[in-house]
């Protein structure tokens, strides 16, 4: 980094981690296996942030649209998603780390879902690094459902606030920095309404290669950017 830039710290950061798929298949290996090592780079990117003092951490793991992925490779990631936040619980312990699943986490199998939401619980008075993991997450999924709630208050109008309060990242303030890995540059319907005035950040480099070196060329690039909201 060059010296006159100062490190500037989000807030809050939000990543796309994408390309696992492509990862193994560059090494001639089944997709699940990038998303093995995929799961390993998740765990090592919270324990970074939480180091750097980054407040929030937002991931998206599952979207609504991975439903529809081969039945082998959904049933592969529910399990090694669901172990691998079960297994990392007595970490995110000592990290005092808060959990919130985002997402309609209805959809996963029954022993799944209880075991995230147990964990989730058992995280949710934790008071150092907020992480919440997108899972079954799709943004205008997260829309319809909080005009729905609404709706069932019996509401004809609404602000924008009530919408806020509704989504499932309620209490959580709008990501200032989104990371898409893998060379994509599309938003595949990740934090629709909370992204409206985030910084970007895309990268080349395939999720499970993306380390803290990686990390912080993502910060050091939003530490350059000016913000304006409009202004
Ligand atoms: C991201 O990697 C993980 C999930 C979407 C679950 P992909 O599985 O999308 O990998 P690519 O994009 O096919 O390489
Ligand atoms: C977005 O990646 C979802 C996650 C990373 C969980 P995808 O690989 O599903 O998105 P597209 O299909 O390339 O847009
Ligand atoms: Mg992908």
């Amino acid at each position: 980094m060059s010296e006159t830039t100062e490190l500037k710290i989000p807030r809050h950061i939000a990543i796309i981690m994408d390309g696992n798929g492509r990862w193994a298949k560059k090494r001639l290996l089944p997709r699940t296996a990038g998303h093995k090592v995929g799961l390993d780079t998740f765990v090592n990117t919270v324990d970074s942030c939480s180091d750097l003092g980054i407040e929030y951490l937002t991931v998206y793991a599952f979207s609504t649209e991975n439903w529809n992925r081969a039945t082998e490779e959904v049933s592969a990631l529910m399990e090694l998603m669901s172990k691998g936040i079960v297994k990392y619980e007595p970490e995110m312990v000592r990290k005092n780390i808060r959990l919130k699943l985002l997402g309609d986490i209805d959809r996963f199998e029954p022993k799944y879902r209880q075991a995230l939401r147990s964990v989730e619980e058992r995280l949710a008075n934790n008071t150092g690094m907020t992480l919440c993991i997108c899972l079954s997450y799709g943004g205008r999924q997260e829309l319809v459902n909080a005009v729905n709630r609404l709706l069932k208050e019996g509401r004809t109008e609404i602000t924008a606030e009530d919408i806020e309060r509704n989504l499932y990242s309620a209490g959580v303030p709008d990501p200032d920095l989104v990371v898409r890995t893998s060379g994509e540059y599309r938003i595949s319907n990740f934090l629709l309404w909370q992204s409206a005035y985030s910084e970007y950040y895309f990268t080349d480099v395939f999720w499970p290669d993306f380390d803290k070196k990686e990390l912080l060329k993502a910060i050091e690039s939003f530490s350059k950017r000016e913000r304006r909201f409009g202004r």
